[in-house]
């Protein structure tokens, strides 16, 4: 860890006038081996047993350990039509394929998010019809969206901000009448439940990420769960190339035609064998994070600097992030960084990317979030000193 640091800072001051290289950035944000981090990786010792044994099996691909993994995570998505994958990415891009999204459709989506809920709509050859987003909790404004939808709409995504279930009723009731799609983006909201179900079982499509620093990391790795069984079979076969892997077959794959093509998006069996044992801790990490929430609400309430966000008591969330809104919000980072924690931003609106400039819009809500929103230390990590601290030297900056 000193040995990286000390990279990372040479890095950094050697080439001060570059741009900071991508993984001194990473190093940062957790904290660069000092202060408090705004994520860190949990992977448990206990993993390594599992993972010999999976090495050494003889069989790495998809096999034994992905169908085990994907019967483990239904109950924690209240559905068995769970596709693993090896990535949240992936996911997204396979929903939209399954919800027949080509060349010139529309895709109503939020700015508010990581690149990768955007991304997947160019590669559809797509079109990004931007929504405003709820400036109180980060999430999509069902209202907005029904404002937009065309003849040409053919899918809505909605990101659940930091783990915070969007407005699934009213989304789906929409879906409903338009006869459109609803594709959820769940990347921050494993364990979350809203009106007492788990996401997972609300919408058309629901997509994990199981990336390094989500609630449950296989490294990478991402799921789709589908509605529908039908829509779970096709996307079975085109997450490998459009060929099913489950028929009897004489020689190998080879005497079988292949209908519609696929990708190749399927999880492995070293991820799932890491993702089955992540399921053993994924609760109390889950507990975790509320716990500090809960806590964090209850010590911000009342100060004349920081808002906290709207959350209604219809739904949990899994509290990926503590995201608050704080005037004059660069000062206030500065000052949590020279206390010692790590806060951000975590992602920057999507709709100013060059790469998006032809959907541009006006978004007032999406205007109004981004001018406070930041994010502080909420996870499973935090010991209750850290937490205290953490809670202390935002009501000092903040009163
Ligand atoms: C909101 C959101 N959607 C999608 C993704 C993509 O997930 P993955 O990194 O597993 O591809 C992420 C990121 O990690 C995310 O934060």
């Amino acid at each position: 860890m000193t040995e990286k640091l000390d990279i990372t800072t040479e890095l950094v001051t050697r080439r001060s006038h570059e741009t900071i290289p991508a993984p001194a950035v990473t190093h940062l944000l957790s904290g660069g081996g000092q202060g408090i981090p705004l994520f860190k990786v949990h992977m448990p010792e206990s993993i390594a047993p599992r993972m010999v044994a999976t090495l050494l099996s003889g069989y790495i691909g998809q096999g034994p350990r992905v169908e085990e993994f994907e019967h483990a995570l239904a109950p924690w998505f209240g559905n068995e039509n769970v596709l693993t994958l090896n990535s949240g990415t992936s996911a997204l891009q396979l929903a939209l394929r399954l919800a027949d999204v080509g060349r010139d459709d529309e895709v109503i989506s939020t700015a508010m998010t990581c690149t990768a809920s955007n991304v997947p709509i160019m590669a559809a050859g797509a079109k990004i019809v931007w929504a405003d987003i709820d400036p109180l909790t980060g999430n999509i404004d069902p209202l907005d969206v029904e404002r937009k939808i065309t003849p040409r709409t053919k899918a809505v995504i909605a990101v659940h901000w930091g783990g915070y279930p969007c407005e699934l009723a009213e989304l789906n009731d929409i879906g409903k009448k338009y006869g459109i799609k609803i594709i959820e983006d769940a990347a921050h909201a494993f364990g979350a439940s809203y009106h007492g179900q788990p996401i997972g079982s609300h919408s058309d499509f629901t997509c994990f990420s199981f990336q390094a620093i989500k609630h449950l990391t296989t490294v990478d790795g991402g799921a789709l769960v589908c509605r529908n069984t039908e829509s779970f079979k096709r996307g079975k076969l085109l997450r490998w190339y459009g060929i099913d892997r489950e028929g009897e077959r004489k020689d190998f794959r080879c005497e079988e035609d292949v209908r519609e093509w696929g990708y190749k998006f399927h999880m492995n069996d070293v991820s799932a064998t890491i993702g089955l044992e992540q399921l053993n801790y994924v609760g109390n990490v889950l507990r975790r994070h509320r716990e500090n929430a809960a806590y964090f609400r209850e010590r911000f309430k009342g100060l004349p600097r920081l808002t906290l966000l709207d959350y209604k008591n219809d739904r949990v969330s899994s509290y990926w992030l503590f995201t608050m809104l704080v005037r004059e919000r660069l000062d206030f980072m500065h000052e949590m960084k020279a206390a010692g924690i790590v806060v951000s931003q975590v992602h920057a609106r999507n709709d100013t990317h060059t790469m998006f400039r032809e959907f541009r819009h006006v978004l007032p809500g999406v205007t109004r979030f981004v001018a406070d929103q930041v994010s502080i230390p909420v996870g499973w990590w935090l010991t209750d000193a850290q937490r205290e601290y953490i809670a202390d030297t935002v009501i000092r900056l903040c009163q």
